[in-house]
C-alpha cells in the first residue's frame, strides 16, 4: 500500500513538473484499430507518450482492425472501472450500445480521428480532422493541377464503412464537382495498406491499358499511395508524371517520394489527438465544464514547394 501511494505521488509529482498535474494517477483505457498504416503506428507512439508525460496509466487494446474486438475492449475497461475511454473507431456506426453501457458506468468516452454515427450525447468529445475538408483539399489541388486537360482519376478507398473513407471520397468528389474534364473512372478500397493499395492499383492500371489511360491517383491515405507508387513503377510508368499522386496523412515516406518527384501533394493529419484529448479530459474532470462536441486538428497541404526531404527529416523519428 505503500509503495502504491508512493509510486502514486512520484507520478504526480512528474505530472505536475510537465505543468499537467490533473490527469495525473489517472486510467484511461485505450481501444486503437490496429497498425494498418504508418500514420495509425505514430498515433499510437503518441498517445503512450502523452500519456507517460501527464502520469496517465493508459491501458491499450490493439483491436488488429475489428469492430468486435474494440467493443469487447470498451467493456473490459468498463468493468477495470478505468476514469475514461479513448477510442478509434474502425468504422462508423454499431456504436450505440456499448456506448450507452459507459455512459452507465459514467465513464467519458473520447472518439479519436475519426467519427461515428451516434448520438452525441454518447461521448464527451472526438478529436478528428475535418475528414470531408480533406477531400477537397485534395481534389482542390487536382483540379489546379490539372487546369483544362481531360483527366481519367483512380481513386484508392480507405476501409469500407469507416468515417475517412466515406468523408474523404465526399469531399474530393464535391471539388470535382463541375470539372467535367476530371472523371474518376475507377474506385475501390485499399484498406488503408501499403500491401492493398500496390495491389489494387495494379489492377486499376491493367484495365486502363496498362495505365496509359490514367491521368491521376487519389489515395485516401499514404500508405496507399505508396504501395500504389511501386506498382505504377512495376508497369514501367512514372508515378508523379505519367500518373499524378496525391493522398492524405503526411507520413515521411510520402515525402520522400515527394522528393523523388514521385508524389505530387499530401494533406497532413496530426497523430497528436491525444494532447487535445487529454486536455480536455482534465477540464471536464476539473471543473466538470463540457468540451465542445468537436475539436478540429489542421489539415495542410504540402506540395514539393515545401522541401519534402526537411519534412521528411523532421518527421522520421515521430514514431510513424
Ligand atoms: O482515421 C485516420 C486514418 O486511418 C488515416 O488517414 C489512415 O492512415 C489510418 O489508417
Amino acid at each position: 500500500m505503500k509503495l502504491k501511494t508512493a509510486l502514486l505521488s512520484a507520478t504526480i509529482l512528474a505530472a505536475c513538473m510537465f505543468g499537467s498535474a490533473s490527469a495525473a494517477g489517472l486510467t484511461v483505457g485505450f481501444s486503437q484499430i490496429g497498425s494498418e498504416s504508418g500514420w495509425r503506428a505514430a498515433e499510437t507512439t503518441v498517445t503512450k507518450e502523452q500519456a507517460k508525460k501527464r502520469g496517465i496509466d493508459l491501458k491499450f487494446a490493439d483491436a488488429q482492425q475489428k469492430q468486435e474486438n474494440q467493443i469487447k475492449a470498451l467493456r473490459s475497461f468498463i468493468a477495470q472501472g478505468v476514469d475514461a475511454i479513448l477510442i478509434a473507431p474502425v468504422v462508423e456506426t454499431g456504436w450505440d450500445d456499448v456506448l450507452k453501457e459507459a455512459k452507465e458506468a459514467k465513464i467519458p468516452v473520447i472518439l479519436l480521428d475519426r467519427t461515428i454515427k451516434a448520438p452525441d450525447d454518447l461521448y464527451l468529445t472526438a478529436v478528428t480532422s475535418d475528414l470531408v475538408h480533406e477531400g477537397k483539399v485534395a481534389g482542390d489541388f487536382l483540379v489546379k493541377t490539372v487546369g483544362d486537360k481531360k483527366c481519367n482519376v483512380v481513386e484508392l478507398q480507405g476501409t469500407t464503412g469507416s468515417s475517412p473513407a466515406i468523408a474523404r471520397k465526399k469531399g474530393f468528389e464535391e471539388a470535382l464537382a463541375g470539372h467535367d474534364n476530371l472523371k474518376i473512372v475507377r474506385s475501390q478500397t485499399g484498406d488503408f495498406t501499403r500491401t492493398k493499395g500496390k495491389e489494387v492499383m495494379e489492377s486499376f492500371l491493367k484495365a486502363e491499358n496498362g495505365g496509359k489511360d490514367i491521368c491521376a491517383l487519389y489515395a485516401h491515405n499514404d500508405d496507399m499511395a505508396v504501395g500504389a507508387i511501386q506498382a505504377i513503377k512495376e508497369a514501367g510508368l512514372k508515378p508523379g508524371k505519367d500518373i499524378l499522386v496525391v493522398s492524405i496523412d503526411a507520413v515521411p515516406d510520402i515525402f520522400k517520394a515527394m522528393s523523388e518527384g514521385e508524389s505530387n501533394a499530401t494533406v497532413e493529419l496530426t497523430p497528436n489527438m491525444a494532447g487535445p484529448a487529454f486536455d480536455a479530459l482534465d477540464a471536464y474532470l476539473k471543473d466538470k465544464k463540457a468540451p465542445p462536441k468537436w475539436i478540429q486538428t489542421e489539415s495542410k497541404l504540402y506540395t514539393p514547394a515545401d522541401d519534402p526531404m526537411k519534412v521528411y527529416e523532421e518527421k522520421k523519428g515521430q514514431g510513424y
